[in-house]
């Protein structure tokens, strides 16, 4: 799609699906996110505490899909396109969409959870990462940066910038701690639709892209390799991993822009934002 063709509509008289305009929603929808975030917010919270060298990634899976029915919402990725967990669990060199199963977490492995939730029809998408027991320096420092970068890309957005300038704020914090962004994956427009237009690149220059408009609803989400950003996708069709197989990270918040600034709807309720958790 060229620049001149993107257009902005009202969500209250959008078609409920993904027509390429970006849609601008209003303080009903920032209400409904800010509840089905805290849930995706409280659940990563709990992970927290459960991840321990032991539990398997479908123990943690059956914790994402119970803590959902606990507070009335579903997971929007059981039965999403063929993906039949609540969850994505994605281990060490795993980029993004680790399938939950029988793998056992051990000491030194670097997991990110990544949950999503829908209430009463909104979306909440988040995913943290988490050290199982102690980790090395390296896997505690890309964890470190990987955080960092969704934040400086938050920091980037606002009414009035651009797509570009939060994938350039990313990219360029990266690459300077010598680590690299991963392309073939981006963080989405979100609401009562999963995955919605427009594409949020964690890579990019400043001023280039979408303008960024209050009411738009999205998440950023870098996937951050300590080798080379290219990656590859396993034969069951999910799992990414790193093509040199160097270890993998990735954060990710739900936010809106509002007329001042950015509203964040998954943030940690009791401080766990990154590692180390402090349980
Ligand atoms: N939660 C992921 C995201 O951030 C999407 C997972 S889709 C699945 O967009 F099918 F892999 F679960
Ligand atoms: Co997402
Ligand atoms: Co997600």
């Amino acid at each position: 799609m060229n620049y001149s063709s993107i257009s902005y509509i009202d969500a209250a008289s959008a078609p409920l699906r993904n027509t390429g305009e970006i849609k601008l929603h209003g303080p009903e929808a920032f209400a409904a996110m800010r509840k089905v975030g805290r849930i995706a917010a409280d659940a990563l919270d709990l992970m927290a505490e459960k991840v321990r060298p032991g539990i398997t990634t479908r123990e943690i899976d059956d914790i994402a899909y119970q803590f959902g029915l606990d507070r009335g919402a579903l997971p929007a990725t059981l039965n999403y396109r063929g993906f039949t967990h609540s969850c994505c669990t994605s281990i060490n060199h795993v980029v993004c969409h680790g399938i939950p199963g029988d793998r056992a977490l051990k000491e030194g492995d670097i997991i990110n959870i990544d949950v999503t939730y829908i209430l009463d029809g909104w979306h909440g998408d988040s995913s943290r990462m988490f050290p199982v027991g102690e980790v090395n320096r390296k896997a505690a420092r890309l964890m470190e940066v990987t955080y960092e970068a969704l934040m400086r890309g938050i920091d980037a957005a606002g009414p009035g910038a651009t797509t570009g300038d939060i994938g350039a704020a990313i990219q360029s914090f990266v690459e300077s701690e010598r680590m690299s962004v991963v392309r073939d994956f981006c963080g989405h427009g979100l609401g009562q639709l999963f995955h919605d237009a427009p594409n949020i690149l964690h890579y990019g220059q400043k001023g280039q892209g979408i303008e960024l408009k209050p009411g738009m609803l999205f998440t950023i989400e870098p996937m951050v390799n300590l080798g080379r950003p290219h990656v590859k996708v396993l034969r069951d069709g999910w799992t990414a991993v790193t093509r040199d197989r160097t270890l993998s990270a990735q954060f990710e918040h739900s936010i809106g822009i509002t007329e001042t600034g950015v509203e964040i709807f998954t943030t940690s309720q009791t401080g766990r934002h990154q590692p180390p958790y402090d349980i």
